[in-house]
């Protein structure tokens, strides 16, 4: 009775999945990433855009072991289909020793037997070398594709990530991987079998009788034929209902990111509605597509019907009229049960071929585009000096946007901090990320230190910068990695001192896991002040010559701010420094004051010049400052300091 009392836990049958990928990241975070690999450092690969040379491209890494698989297959599929040539021997060996001796009918059936077993061990050897070559090739073959597709889409430009939406490159990114191991093992498992199966069978039956071959042979090309044709139009059936299922993905994915709008607003049952109408497209598609499936079901089912009775007829015909043997009789029996089989599903995996290369030809079109912002081949490494920064009749407009800048001239001096003051849609942020070349510029020259910042590699130009921006992101990796995204090799002391210096250690440390605690996707577990003082900590740790800062400590209560303004001041000495601010306390005390308005710079000096000359800045200053708004915005409304 108390055996069940005494009996140990039963431990769970199997680890959770997610033990694997736990384990790889307690690994990476003790030991670190390995260190630079030649595929890693390499220069970047050239990816061909056409999707057959994409497919071939990488194929060609693989060639050898290919090469020897397709001719364990052809093993394979020869010893398959000359198992019914086996079985003819024996029942032809059977029937003539009728009457004979059991011993004698031993060793008269031993030949025949002995080909029965090699053709059998030829199949299992084939196939399971074939299979453990499958194991060394497929998740390498996909790891690789995966690994160069990443590594172009990574120098894609910014406007290309914000046109296409992260899910669904990433969601492109693994069907083409897919994609080219499932066309290819569809090529080598299924078509090239069928292929040697059919070639093989036809051997056999023209050896048994010539009609029997010509019937099959000419069978097969029109089954080959309508089977194509209507996978072909299948495809068409096909591909909407994958964009119905993806768009339906899509909506889901925003209503989620959404959720909170659709709480706060009440909005759940028209989200359901809303969701619903796309749910309704998918079935309707899905419907389509599977009734078309089924009609080609009947088509197979009837055609293969047809030729089985046909040629299963004719063959008992000729073996009744004593045209062949009983055991030639058999073979032609198995043979077309044996070709049926392999062919019957070949609409089927038409339809998936199809859908595997349209996967292809999809993610390749979209992500082997050609880079917008690229190195130019001689492209030198950017070399600051003091840290001039120098506009030089910039035009410049967002590709398909409106002009931000026309023929827009500005030099900053090495070393010193700037205040970009404007109103929104200004152009501030369009100003930095300009120099940090995000996007190309139409007309006119950026330097930095006299060098055209496109004549520099990007990388170069980009280390040379350390930004704070707008609206600072975070990896959904430990906080500790998040700062010491800002220099790899900081030790863990130095990313507590930078976290120390942004004041961001304090609350770190007061989270359950301080440095090991998870930020949540893009950071979302963190307020936004608590996210900027880690952009900030992470730009102390990167230390590099240039400063930026969009809008940085605009998240911060007034007491938090005052504190990292110690730090950002330390930051800006010796530093060409830019910083947008919308509050004007924080740059008021800057070298300069450059005001934009609709990408013009309208004023430019100090705070003390700006304000006696009463213009734009002046008159946000008292806004802010004497925190009342003027009723008009003439002169005569300005307080007497301003005016
Ligand atoms: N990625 C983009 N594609 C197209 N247009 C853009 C893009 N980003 C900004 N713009 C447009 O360029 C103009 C300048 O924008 P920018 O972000 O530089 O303004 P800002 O001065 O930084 O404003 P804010 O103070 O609100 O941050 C705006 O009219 C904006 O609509
Ligand atoms: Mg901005």
């Amino acid at each position: 009775m108390a055996s069940h009392t005494t009996r140990p836990p039963r431990p769970p049958l199997r680890e959770p999945a997610d033990a694997f990928v736990h384990d790889a990241e307690r690994q990476l975070r003790e030991e670190g990433l390995a260190g630079a690999d030649e595929e890693f450092s390499a220069p970047p690969e050239v990816l061909p855009a056409e999707p057959g040379r994409f497919m071939l491209h990488f194929l060609g890494y693989y060639r050898w072991p290919l090469v020897f698989m397709f001719a364990l297959e052809l093993g394979q599929a020869a010893c398959q289909i000359l198992i019914p040539k086996a079985v003819q021997r024996l029942i032809d060996s059977a029937v003539a020793l009728q009457g004979t001796t059991t011993a004698s009918v031993w060793t008269a059936l031993a030949g025949p037997m002995w080909f029965f077993v090699a053709l059998n061990v030829g199949i299992l050897v084939f196939s399971r070398t074939s299979g453990a070559t499958l194991v060394m090739v497929g998740p390498a073959l996909r790891r690789r594709v995966r690994n160069s597709l990443y590594a172009y889409l990574q120098r894609h430009s910014q406007r290309y990530f914000m046109g296409n939406f992260a899910g669904s490159l990433a969601n492109r990114l693994s069907e083409v991987s897919m994609g080219v191991n499932h066309s290819l093992w569809t090529v080598l498992f299924d078509f090239w079998p069928v292929t040697v199966t059919l070639v093989v069978s036809l051997v056999l039956l023209a050896q048994v009788n010539a009609w029997l071959a010509i019937v099959l042979a000419a069978w097969t090309v029109a089954y080959v034929i309508v089977s194509y044709r209507l996978a072909m139009r299948c495809r068409e059936y096909a591909r909407t209902f994958a964009a119905a299922r993806s768009a339906v993905s899509g909506k889901i994915v925003d209503a989620v990111t959404n959720v909170m709008s659709s709480k706060l607003f009440a909005r759940m049952e028209h989200e359901r509605r809303y969701l619903g109408h796309y749910l309704d497209l998918e079935v309707t598609a899905a419907k389509r597509t599977f009734w078309f499936m089924e009609r080609m079901r009947w088509f197979q089912f009837v055609a293969t019907l047809s030729l089985q009775v046909g040629m299963i007829g004719y063959a008992a015909d000729l073996w009744l009229r004593g045209g062949i043997s009983v055991g030639s009789f058999a073979m032609v029996a198995s043979l077309l049960l044996l070709v049926i089989n392999d062919v019957r599903n070949l609409s089927r995996r038409f339809l998936e071929f199809f859908e595997y290369i349209g996967n292809i030809t999809d993610g390749v079109g979209v992500i082997i585009r050609p880079h917008e912002v690229t190195d130019e081949g001689a492209a030198h490494e950017l070399h600051v000096t003091g840290g001039e920064i120098r506009f030089e009749q910039v035009d410049f407009r967002y590709p398909g946007g409106m002009e931000v800048f026309r023929g827009l001239s500005l030099t900053i001096q090495p070393g010193e901090r700037v205040g970009l003051v404007g109103f929104s849609g200004s152009g501030k942020s369009t100003f930095v990320n300009l120099i940090l070349r995000l996007y190309d510029i139409q007309g006119g020259r950026i330097l930095i230190d006299g060098q055209d910042i496109r004549e520099v590699t990007q990388d170069s130009l980009r280390r040379a910068v350390a930004m704070i921006s707008q609206d600072p992101m975070l990896f959904h990796r430990s906080l500790l990695e998040n700062v010491r995204y800002g220099r790899l090799d900081a030790t863990d002391q130095e990313v507590q001192d930078a976290a120390r210096q942004a004041h961001a250690h304090e609350f770190i440390v007061s989270l359950p896991e301080g440095y090991e605690s998870l930020v949540g996707e893009r950071g979302v577990r963190l307020s936004g002040g608590q996210r900027q003082r880690i952009a900030i900590a992470r730009a102390i740790l990167k230390d590099a010559p240039i400063f930026f800062m969009d809008e940085a400590t605009s998240s911060l209560d007034s007491v938090t701010e005052r504190h990292i303004q110690n730090s950002i001041e330390r930051l800006m000495h010796n530093r060409t420094s830019i910083v947008i601010a919308h509050r004007l306390s924080t740059i008021s005390h800057l070298n300069r004051i450059v005001v934009f308005h609709e990408g013009e710079v309208v004023e430019d000096g100090t705070h003390a010049e700006l304000l006696a000359r009463g213009g734009h800045y002046a008159r946000l200053w008292s806004m802010q400052a004497g925190g009342f708004l003027p009723e008009h915005l003439g002169e005569e409304a300005w307080p007497p300091e301003v005016r």
